[in-house]
């Protein structure tokens, strides 16, 4: 069956996304768009032209779409729809300090993608994150389940990667999970890493795991210090197009994202961040893993933490 897919936003995290996804030569079309006059037709155009050397037969339409929801018509038949759109952190700046600028575009766009993408499922990943997949769902009006966000993903693979540095093995052999929040109640697991199954509590002390637990929830913010304009998007757009092929080839991948929790862990009411099994129509199932009291504990404040923030947002 054809897919389609699209991006808006052809920021770094909007353009290196349709990259991958193009690359994966599993779409027909992958959309980019933005208010950027010209930018997306351009970033468009260029990645027509790897095809040829890339290999990949996929078709990118790049289109410049007004804040008043005009051009959105070529999104229409998306069975997925990533909003990349919003500013980035500067140096300094919390994700929260996004939060009503961010809000105005995210819910704008939201009311195109009801309107022209009635169907699709949603993969949120402007921040602040949890707040913004919240008001998604409010500003489409969709089903749960059909929208969610992305950082779970992004903050076990960093925490993976400095694990992997840590003890010198492949990453492949690596097992993290972080859960909560994208942002200062991240809630990482540590009784659930492992390294080629081995429990990650009896390869590190408990300091050093705590060193890279810390260092895995400031990522982010160690990247936009480097970079001082602009915030991560290898990383970052490696796992939106993950979760987009997960709904595209309905795999049933079980992925960490940020869901809508109804009862899991006894927590109700609120987007987290959880595992969740994916596929066609979104979040399949929120699955839960076997946590220690401290860790259960963390979640549970996790979810207060966003629970009044995302409130805030939807009044
Ligand atoms: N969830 C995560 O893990 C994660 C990771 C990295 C970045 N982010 C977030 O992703 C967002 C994008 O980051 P970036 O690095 O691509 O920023 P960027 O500034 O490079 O790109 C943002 C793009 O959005 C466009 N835009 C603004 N308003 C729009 C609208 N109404 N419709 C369509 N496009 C619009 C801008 O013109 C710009 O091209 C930021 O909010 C950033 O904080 C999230």
């Amino acid at each position: 069956m054809a897919k389609k897919v699209t991006v808006v936003g052809a920021g770094f995290y909007g353009s290196t996304t349709a990259q991958r996804l193009a690359e994966y030569d599993l779409f027909d079309t992958v959309v980019l768009t933005d208010i950027v006059e010209g930018k997306p037709e351009g970033l468009a155009l260029d990645l027509n032209q790897s095809r040829p050397i890339e290999g990949f037969e996929t078709k990118v339409i790049g289109k410049t779409t007004g804040t008043d929801g005009s051009g959105y018509e070529v999104i229409e038949g998306s069975d997925v729809v990533i909003v990349t759109a919003g500013m980035p952190r500067k140096p300094g700046m919390s994700r929260m300090d996004l939060l009503e600028v961010n809000a105005k575009i995210v819910r704008g766009v939201a009311q195109s993608v009801a309107r022209y993408a009635p169907e699709s499922v949603v993969i949120v990943v402007s921040n602040p994150l949890d707040e913004m997949t919240a008001l998604t769902q409010l500003a489409t009006g969709f089903p749960r389940q059909r929208v969610m966000g992305q950082a779970g993903m992004l903050d076990t693979a960093r925490f993976s990667h400095f694990v992997a540095e840590a003890l010198a093995v492949p990453v492949a052999s690596v097992r993290t999970l972080t859960l909560g929040s994208h942002g200062d109640t991240m809630v990482p697991v540590p009784s659930q890493c492992t390294v080629n199954g081995k429990p990650l509590t009896e390869l590190l002390p408990a300091e050093k795991i705590e060193e890279l637990v810390e260092r895995t929830r400031n990522g982010g913010a160690e990247v936009v210090a480097l970079l001082k304009t602009g915030s991560a998007y290898y990383a970052p757009s490696a796992a939106a197009a993950r979760m987009a092929r997960a709904v595209a080839e309905d795999s049933g991948a079980v992925l960490p994202v940020c869901a809508w929790v109804d009862g899991e862990y006894g927590i109700s009411g609120v987007y987290l961040g959880v595992e969740a099994e994916i596929g066609a129509a979104g979040v399949r199932r929120v699955v839960e893993t076997p946590l220690t009291d401290d860790e259960r504990a963390a979640l549970h404040d996790a979810a207060e933490a966003v629970r009044a923030k995302q409130s805030d947002v939807a009044a």
